[in-house]
């Protein structure tokens, strides 16, 4: 699966099946968290797997009652470290870089965990105190995002989403395009991206004939 394909076909799944996700799985995803952007490379966060039932059912309950996270046979929560973010950046690494870094790295698990033919969900919603003495998170270090993964049958549609010229401004904020598709010649891009999957699949092709001679 290309990084397109990943990125668009990716969905926030809630339904899991009861089926064991592989050790050499979870710990690709955690490698993708690891490798994520993080303001001045700070990687000020630490991420706990959990695979325990009665635990999950407990961080389903401190996420708001969303019980259906229980079937989730992995939890993955990503905690940003504060401290680490204000010695470097002041207010701003505290309060901001320290939640953007968390945001890169489980964007980048979801999209791995997708890539792997799991599903998972980000989870915000949830009462911090009561996460943090579910797992024995220190005072110092918050939790932000819990992730559940696990394999499913279901395949989500997409939300709807703003289209381009909802969102995008042309060189000043409120400086709308048309029709941004155009605008942007995305049209024309998706027929050059034809073009070269054909061209890519032509050149398979010839490298077989060629080995064959
Ligand atoms: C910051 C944030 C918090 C979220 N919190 C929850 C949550 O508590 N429960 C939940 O079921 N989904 C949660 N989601 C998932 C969103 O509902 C979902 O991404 C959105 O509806 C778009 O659907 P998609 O992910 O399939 O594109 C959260 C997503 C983000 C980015």
């Amino acid at each position: 699966m290309d990084v397109r394909e990943c990125i668009y076909t990716r969905r926030s799944v809630r339904k899991f099946l009861d089926q064991h996700v592989e050790w050499d799985k979870v710990g690709e995803i955690l490698e993708a968290g690891r490798v994520a952007p993080s303001a001045g490379n700070l990687q000020n966060w630490k991420f706990i797997v959990v695979l325990e039932k009665d635990t999950r059912k407990k961080i389903a309950d401190v996420c708001l009652q969303q019980y259906w996270m229980t079937d989730a046979p992995v939890h993955i929560i990503i905690c940003s470290e504060p401290i680490k973010g204000k010695r470097f950046y002041g207010v701003r690494g505290e309060r901001l870089y320290s939640v953007q870094n968390c945001a890169a790295a489980a964007e980048n698990m979801l999209l791995m965990a997708h890539s792997l033919g799991l599903g998972g969900c980000w989870i915000g919603a949830f009462d911090e105190d009561g996460l943090s003495s579910t797992l024995g998170i220190i005072e110092e270090v918050r939790p932000q995002i819990v992730l559940t993964i696990g394999y499913t049958n279901v395949k989500p549609l997409m939300p709807t989403r703003y289209k381009l010229e909802n969102v995008v401004f042309l060189e000043k904020y409120g400086n709308r395009m048309k029709d941004a598709a155009a605008t942007m010649g995305l049209h024309y891009a998706k027929i050059q991206r034809g073009i070269g999957k054909t061209k890519d699949i032509l050149d398979k092709v010839n490298k077989k004939v060629f080995r064959r001679e």
